[in-house]
C-alpha cells in the first residue's frame, strides 16, 4: 500500500474543507435579497460569451434595450456590453474569469450572459474551470431556475437547480490518489440546500403552485443526497398548503416522459448535476436547448443566460447567424420579471410562445434552411409590440 498516496491525499481533503468550511461562514452571514426597486440606477450588463454566443446575445439585447428604452432615457436603467469573458481572453490569463473582467461584473447588479466554451481535457485550450461555474461561485448565485411551459400540453415545469455545491463546487480539485484511483468530491451543505429549498417552496407559495417535487439518489448517494432530501422535507414543514413528494433522478428522467404523470409536477428542487441533466431532459420537449432560458439567481446578483454551450461547430461551419437566440430572448424575459417588469416579462414570454410554438411563421433550423436569428428577433418584436399579443396567445392556448 501506498502510504505517502494515502498521506497527499489526506492533506489534499484537509485543505478542501479548509476552504469549505469559511465559505460556509459568508454564506451564514451574506446579506439578504437586494430590492431593485431601490437600485437607481439598475445596471445590467451583457456578456457576449464565445461562438453563437456572440450572435445570440446581440439579439437579446436588442430586445431588452427595446421593451426598456423610456427606462434607458430616463436614466433608470443602464445596459452596458462587457468585454473580456472570450474564450481567448480566459485562456491567456489561464483564468476561469480575468481579476479586471470580474471586477467589472461585480459593478453591475445584473447580467445577461451568452454561452462559453467550457475547455475538457485534451482541448486545445488550457483546462481552466468552466467560467459558468466559477460565475456562479463568484457571485454566489445559488439557485439556477430553468422554466419549461409548453402550454397546449398542460406542461407548466420550473426546476430549482443548487448551482453552487455537489459535485460541481469541487469539480476542478478532485484527485488522482496513485497510478489507478482517481476521486472527485460532493458537496452538499445545510445551508446550501435550505436556501435553495426555501426558494422552491417560496416560489409555489407566491405563484399560487400546489406541490413541489424533489429529486435525488438518496437511496444510493446516502450521506450527500440524504441530507438534500432531509433538509427538504424539514422546509417544506413551513409550508403546509403545499404537497410535496420525491423521486429519484433514474425514475423522473422517465417519468417526465411519462404522458400519464408528466403533468403531475410543477415546481422541482434538485442538487447541481440531476438538475443540470433534467433540465436538457425538459428542455428537448418544449424545442429543444436553444429555446429555453435559465436564471442564476442569488442575493446580491443575478445573471440570465442560454442554458446551452456555445456550438463552436456551428461558427466555423459558417451558420452561426442561423442560431436560435430563442434562449437568451427567454433568459431576458426572466430578467425582466426578476427586476420588477412582470408586465414587459409576461408579453415577451407570450411573443415567444406565438412565434415559436404557435403561429411558427418563421422557424429556426440552425442552417439556411431556415430563418436567421436576426429575422427571427424581428419577428418577436413584431409580436411585442402587437395590440393583438393577449388576446392572439389565449386563443393558441385554448386551441
Ligand atoms: C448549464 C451548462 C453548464 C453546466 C456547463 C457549460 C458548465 O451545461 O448551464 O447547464 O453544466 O452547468
Ligand atoms: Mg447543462
Amino acid at each position: 500500500m501506498d502510504k505517502a498516496a494515502i498521506a497527499r491525499a489526506t492533506e489534499h481533503f484537509g485543505k478542501l474543507l479548509e476552504v469549505q468550511m469559511k465559505r460556509m461562514e459568508r454564506v451564514k452571514a451574506a446579506p439578504d435579497w437586494i430590492d431593485y426597486s431601490k437600485v437607481k440606477p439598475l445596471k445590467i450588463g451583457i456578456l457576449a460569451g464565445d461562438g453563437i454566443g456572440v450572435y445570440i446575445a446581440a439579439e437579446s439585447k436588442r430586445v431588452l434595450e427595446f421593451l426598456l428604452k423610456d427606462e434607458v432615457k430616463a436614466g433608470t436603467v443602464i445596459i452596458k456590453n462587457i468585454e473580456g469573458l472570450t474564450i481567448e481572453n480566459r485562456a491567456a490569463h489561464k483564468k476561469a474569469i480575468p481579476d479586471d473582467v470580474l471586477a467589472e461584473i461585480k459593478e453591475y447588479q445584473i447580467t445577461l450572459k451568452g454561452p462559453t466554451t467550457t475547455p475538457r481535457k485534451g482541448d486545445p485550450w488550457p483546462n481552466i474551470e468552466s467560467c459558468n461555474v466559477a460565475l456562479r461561485k463568484e457571485l454566489d448565485l445559488f439557485a439556477n431556475v430553468r422554466p419549461i411551459r409548453i402550454p397546449k400540453q398542460g406542461i407548466d415545469w420550473i426546476f430549482f437547480r443548487e448551482n453552487t455545491e455537489d459535485l460541481y463546487a469541487l469539480g476542478p480539485y478532485g484527485i488522482d490518489v496513485d497510478a489507478d484511483i482517481s476521486i472527485d468530491f460532493k458537496l452538499i451543505t445545510g445551508p446550501g440546500s435550505d436556501r435553495i429549498c426555501r426558494l422552491a417552496f417560496e416560489h409555489a407559495k407566491k405563484n399560487n403552485r400546489k406541490k413541489v417535487t424533489c429529486v435525488t439518489k438518496a437511496n444510493v448517494v446516502k450521506t450527500t443526497d440524504g441530507r438534500f432530501l432531509e433538509n427538504f422535507y424539514r422546509i417544506a414543514k413551513d409550508y403546509p398548503g403545499i404537497e410535496v413528494d420525491d423521486w429519484y433522478i433514474d425514475i423522473m428522467t422517465a417519468k417526465l416522459v411519462d404522458e400519464k404523470r408528466r403533468r403531475d409536477f410543477q415546481v422541482m428542487v434538485l442538487p447541481n448535476l440531476y438538475g443540470d441533466i433534467l433540465t436538457d431532459e425538459a428542455a428537448e420537449f418544449q424545442g429543444g436547448v436553444g429555446t429555453a432560458g435559465s436564471a442564476n439567481i442569488g442575493k446580491q446578483f443575478a445573471m440570465f443566460e442560454a442554458i446551452h454551450g456555445s456550438a463552436p461547430r456551428m461558427v466555423t461551419e459558417g451558420r452561426a447567424q442561423y442560431a436560435d437566440p430563442c434562449s437568451m430572448i427567454r433568459a431576458a424575459a426572466m430578467l425582466l420579471g426578476h427586476v420588477g417588469y412582470p408586465e414587459k416579462s409576461r408579453k415577451l414570454e407570450m411573443a415567444l410562445d406565438i412565434t415559436g410554438q404557435y403561429e411558427k411563421k418563421l422557424a429556426i433550423t440552425g442552417r439556411n434552411t431556415g430563418a436567421t436569428g436576426k429575422a427571427f428577433t424581428d419577428y418577436i418584436m413584431e409580436w411585442i409590440v402587437s395590440p393583438k399579443l393577449q388576446a392572439a396567445w389565449e386563443g393558441y392556448v385554448k386551441g
